[in-house]
C-alpha cells in the first residue's frame, strides 16, 4: 500500500522515497506555508492594532470579529494543504450555518468552540510555524546556494560548498521531516473533537464499541461455561473411568478399551482446554498483554519475534481488543501467509502505542477477502485508532496499528 502520510512516505527505501512526488509535496507545503502564514501575520497586525484603536468606536469590535473570521478561513485552507503532506485529510469539524447570509454564518461560527482552537492555530502559524518553514527551506537550499556561489568568486572555499552539496543532499528529508512534522502539529490543533463531528458518527463509533463490548462479554461467558460445565464433567468421567479399571482384570480385552477410552478423554479435554485458552487466555487477565502475546507465540506454529515495549498495564478493555487484534492477524499469519517468520513490534511514545505485526510471507491480504481485517479495524476504531495494511502481491505483509491509550 502506498504511504498516506510524509513521514511514512520517508520511512521506506530511499530510492522510492526521493523518487516519489512526497520531497515535491513537503517543499510546496513549506513554501505555501510562508506564503500564508505571512499573509496572515500582515492581516493579524493591522487588523489587531486598527481594531484595538478604534475599540472605543465600536468599528474596532467589527474589525475583531473580522479577524477572528479571517482565521477561520486561514484554518481551512491548512486543511486542504495538510492534504500535501497527508492524503487522509482533515474533515471540516463546522457546523453548517442556519439559514442564509453572511450574519447567520459568522453567528454560528463566533459561538463554536473550534473557531478559538483555529484562532489560536493561526496565531501560532503567523508567529512561529511559517518563520520555520521559511527557516528551513532557507537552510536546504539557500545554504548550498550560497556556497556555490562563494566557490564561484573563490576557488578556496571548497569546504564550504562540500558542506553546501551535503546540505542540498539531505534537503528532501529535512524538508519531509519538518513537513511531516508541522502537518501533525495541523491535525492535533485543527482535528475535530469528540462531537464537533455531529451526533450521528460519534453515535456510530458508540454503538460499534458497544457490539465489541457485548462479543467479549459473551466470550467470557462461553469460556466460563466451558470450565465449569463440560470441563468439570470430563474431569468427572475421568474419574468413572478410573474406579471401573479396579474391576477389571489387567490385561483383559476390556482393559485394553478402557485405556484406549482414557486416551480419547485426555485428548478432548486437552482440546478444550485449547479452546478455552484461545477464547480469552488467562495470562491476558492475570500478566497482561505482553505477556500473552509471548504465551500465544511460543505455541505459534511459525517463529514469531515478539518485541513489545509497554510500560505497565493498559485499562482491561484495551488490553482484549488489541490481544485480539494480535491474535487474529497471527492467525492471518498461520492461515494464508505462508511465511517462515514472524514478527510482533510495539511501542509507547507520547500517549500512542504504535504495533506493527509482520510476516516475510506471499502477502495480499485484502480485507474485502474476508471477515478477519475489517473485525481488526472495528476493534481498532473502537478504541480510536487507526489502521493499516501494507501487503503487496509477493509480500511481505505489515500490519500497523496506531491506538491512543494511557498507562493505569
Ligand atoms: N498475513 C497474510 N498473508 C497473506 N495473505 C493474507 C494475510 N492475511 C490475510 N490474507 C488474505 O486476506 C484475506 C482476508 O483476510 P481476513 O479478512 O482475515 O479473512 P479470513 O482470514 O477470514 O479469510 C484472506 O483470505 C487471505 O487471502
Ligand atoms: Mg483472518
Amino acid at each position: 500500500m502506498s504511504p498516506r502520510t510524509a513521514w511514512q512516505a520517508m520511512a521506506r527505501r530511499p530510492l522510492r522515497f526521493l523518487t516519489s512526488s512526497w520531497p515535491w509535496r513537503a517543499v510546496t507545503y513549506l513554501a505555501t506555508g510562508v506564503l500564508v502564514g505571512s499573509v496572515a501575520l500582515a492581516v493579524f497586525a493591522a487588523g489587531l492594532t486598527v481594531g484595538l484603536a478604534l475599540l472605543p468606536v465600536l468599528v474596532g469590535l467589527v474589525v475583531l470579529v473580522g479577524v477572528v473570521l479571517f482565521a477561520v478561513a486561514v484554518a481551512r485552507l491548512e486543511r486542504r494543504r495538510l492534504l500535501l503532506v497527508d492524503r487522509d485529510g482533515l474533515p471540516d469539524p463546522h457546523r453548517p450555518a442556519g439559514g442564509g447570509g453572511f450574519r447567520a454564518w459568522a453567528t454560528t461560527r463566533l459561538t463554536e468552540q473550534v473557531t478559538w482552537r483555529e484562532l489560536l492555530f493561526t496565531l501560532v502559524s503567523a508567529a512561529a510555524l511559517c518563520w520555520l518553514d521559511l527557516l528551513v527551506l532557507a537552510f536546504s537550499f539557500g545554504v548550498p546556494a550560497l556556497t556555490f556561489e562563494a566557490l564561484w568568486v573563490d576557488r578556496t572555499t571548497w569546504p564550504w560548498a562540500a558542506f553546501g552539496v551535503v546540505v542540498l543532499l539531505a534537503s528532501p528529508y529535512t524538508v519531509t521531516s519538518w513537513a511531516g512534522a508541522r502537518g501533525a502539529l495541523v491535525r492535533t490543533l485543527l482535528a475535530p473533537r469528540d462531537g464537533e463531528l455531529g451526533e450521528s458518527l460519534t453515535q456510530v463509533r458508540a454503538s460499534r464499541a458497544r457490539l465489541l463490548d457485548s462479543f467479549d462479554a459473551e466470550r467470557r461467558r462461553i469460556e466460563r461455561d466451558l470450565h465449569d460445565g463440560a470441563q468439570q464433567r470430563l474431569v468427572s468421567l475421568g474419574m468413572t473411568l478410573g474406579l471401573m479399571r479396579l474391576d477389571v482384570a489387567p490385561g483383559s480385552p476390556l482393559a485394553g478399551r478402557l485405556t484406549e477410552a482414557e486416551g480419547q478423554l485426555a485428548d478432548a479435554q486437552r482440546e478444550l482446554r485449547r479452546l478455552v485458552r484461545g477464547l480469552s487466555p488467562p495470562v491476558l487477565a492475570d500478566h497482561g498483554l505482553v505477556a500473552a502475546v509471548e504465551d500465544h507465540a511460543s505455541r505459534f506454529p511459525v517463529p514469531v519475534t515478539v518485541d513489545l515495549q509497554l510500560p505497565g498495564r493498559l485499562p482491561a478493555k484495551t488490553e482484549t481488543h488489541l490481544y485480539y487484534v494480535i491474535n487474529e492477524a497471527m492467525t492471518n499469519i498461520a492461515r494464508h501467509s505462508g511465511a517462515r517468520s514472524a514478527r510482533v513490534y510495539g511501542r509507547y511514545h507520547s500517549d500512542l502505542l504504535v504495533l506493527e505485526i509482520s510476516d516475510d510471507g506471499r502477502g495480499g491480504a485484502d480485507p474485502e477477502a474476508g471477515s478477519g481485517l475489517t473485525g481488526l479495524a472495528d476493534r481498532v476504531t473502537a478504541l480510536d485508532g487507526r489502521m493499516r495494511v501494507s501487503s503487496p502481491p509477493s509480500g511481505p505483509t505489515l500490519l500497523h496499528v496506531e491506538v491512543p491509550c494511557h498507562f493505569g
